[in-house]
């Protein structure tokens, strides 16, 4: 049987292999997808030995995706744009790596959430690898306006300058928290590791324009303290990133099996287990 694996650390919470079992049985594929525990200082190794034990491709999380980009052979854009790979292909000529995490954050806005990007104003809160992952894809669905503020600004206009090239007809800038005083948005996305340590970036008041959707990639029980606090501001719309999660696995699944599993069914059956 066709094997694949998540490798994070830690892993044990991983919904991963929940998720790719769920659509390997929905789409009649024989695979096992098993969750990997590496070693912080033997991440290549076992990345190695799992593709020599037959291994076919791997899911990459927290603190790796560096080091799998570092690792693969050869990149897709999306991934070269990130700098950071969360989806490995092992492929007889060599290692394939991708990034997922976009295209899975768009899906979840357009599809599951019924959220057009094309001409809006989006606003994306922080500036490290989260954001590197998701601008690409995000730039591709030609916003209007698309916003990088970030605590140390210095990151923000890194991650501006950089993109400029793929931003095409979307006015892209950077800014600090502050500076976003009096200016409103129709998409607001967290991207900052502020809730990881329950905090929220300090924003000023009256970001969200009428009929405004406020995003979080985090997911947890019930609604985040990003979410309460965009609600209490007057986001009109509210969403955490569990669909984020199950979108981009869909993608991986798609790229590894060559067929799209549904994630609908998938992502209501993980809502209810996390409620
Ligand atoms: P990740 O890969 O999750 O994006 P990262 O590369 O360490 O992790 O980036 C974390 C992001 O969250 C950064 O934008 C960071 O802001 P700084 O660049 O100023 O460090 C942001 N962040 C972390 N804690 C935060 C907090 N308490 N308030 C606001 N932003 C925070």
């Amino acid at each position: 049987m066709d094997r694949y694996a998540v490798i994070g650390n830690p892993i044990a919470h991983s919904k991963s292999p929940w998720i790719h079992a769920a659509f390997a049985r929905q789409t009649g594929q024989a695979l096992a997808y098993e969750a990997l525990l590496g070693p912080l200082d033997g991440f290549t190794a076992t990345v190695h030995a799992f593709r020599a034990a037959g291994g076919r491709g791997m899911n990459v999380t927290v603190p790796f995706k560096l080091e799998a980009y570092a690792l693969a052979d050869r990149h897709t854009p999306r991934a070269e744009a990130a700098g950071a790979v969360n989806t490995l292909v092992f492929e007889r000529s060599g290692i394939l790596g991708d990034n997922t995490d976009g295209a899975g954050l768009v899906r979840d806005l357009s599809a599951n959430l019924g959220c057009t990007l094309a001409g809006r104003r989006i606003l994306l809160l922080g500036a490290g690898g989260a954001t590197r992952g998701v601008l690409l894809p995000l730039l591709g669905s030609r916003p209007a306006a698309l916003t990088i503020a970030n605590r140390t600004v210095g990151k923000a206009r890194t991650l501006a300058e950089r993109f400029t090239v793929h931003a095409a007809g979307t006015g892209l800038d950077a800014c600090g928290f502050a500076e976003l005083a009096g200016r409103r948005f129709d998409l607001v996305i967290n991207a900052t590791a502020a809730s990881l340590a329950g905090e929220l970036p300090p924003l000023p008041p009256g970001l969200y324009a009428e009929g405004a959707l406020a995003y979080d990639m985090m997911y947890g029980h019930g609604d985040t303290r990003f979410m309460q606090a965009a609600r209490a501001d007057g986001a009109a719309h509210v969403a955490d990133g569990l669909g984020m999660l199950v979108e981009q696995a869909a993608e991986s699944f798609a790229l590894w099996r060559g067929i799209r599993p549904d994630s609908a069914p998938v992502l209501a059956a993980l809502r209810r287990q996390l409620d």
